[in-house]
């Protein structure tokens, strides 16, 4: 089991598009085991966003993504690193492909929707970065026997 992290960008919840696509996640079949609503602070964000800090978009990047509120969410499940990068699509929604979140939702390269770890490290890295260990709370749902066989 893999573990990501989450976040529900500003334009997703200004645009209330949270709903549809939390529900895209748990019809997957990927867990939900932590959410909460917050505001990024730009300090979060310069953590967060520490390798594009020095990059020509920065500064409007932390606009945004502390100009409304976020949800932030870790999701647990077989390769869900890589799953959830697939479903979210291309970073800009001009060409990510259509069935993808980015894809059907977001015609933009900042206005994307969602961001999701790339990979363990970041992963490991960005849930401490919004979780604290004792707000994880991982459960076994009874409709897993009917996700996948028991041994994959
Ligand atoms: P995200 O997956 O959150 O990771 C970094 C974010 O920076 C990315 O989504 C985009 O929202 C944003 N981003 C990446 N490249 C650019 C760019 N060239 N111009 C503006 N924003 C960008």
């Amino acid at each position: 089991m893999e573990r990501t992290l989450i976040l529900l960008k500003p334009d997703c919840v200004e645009r209330r598009l949270c709903g549809k696509i939390i529900s895209r996640f748990e019809d997957k079949g990927l867990n939900i085991v932590a959410l909460k609503m917050l505001r990024v602070t730009p300090e979060l964000s310069k953590q967060h966003y520490a390798e594009h800090v020095s990059k020509p978009f920065y500064p409007g990047l932390e606009a945004f993504i502390t100009a409304s509120p976020v949800v932030a969410m870790v999701l647990e499940g077989l390769e869900a690193i890589r799953v959830v990068r697939e479903m979210l699509g291309a970073t800009s929604g001009l060409k990510a492909a259509p069935g993808t979140i980015r894809g059907d939702y977001s015609s933009s390269r900042q206005m994307n929707l969602v961001h999701a770890s790339d990979g363990p490290d970041a992963a490991a890295r960005e849930i401490s970065l919004y979780f604290k260990s004792t707000e994880l709370c991982p459960y076994s749902p009874c409709l897993t026997p009917w996700l996948k066989a028991g041994d994959e």
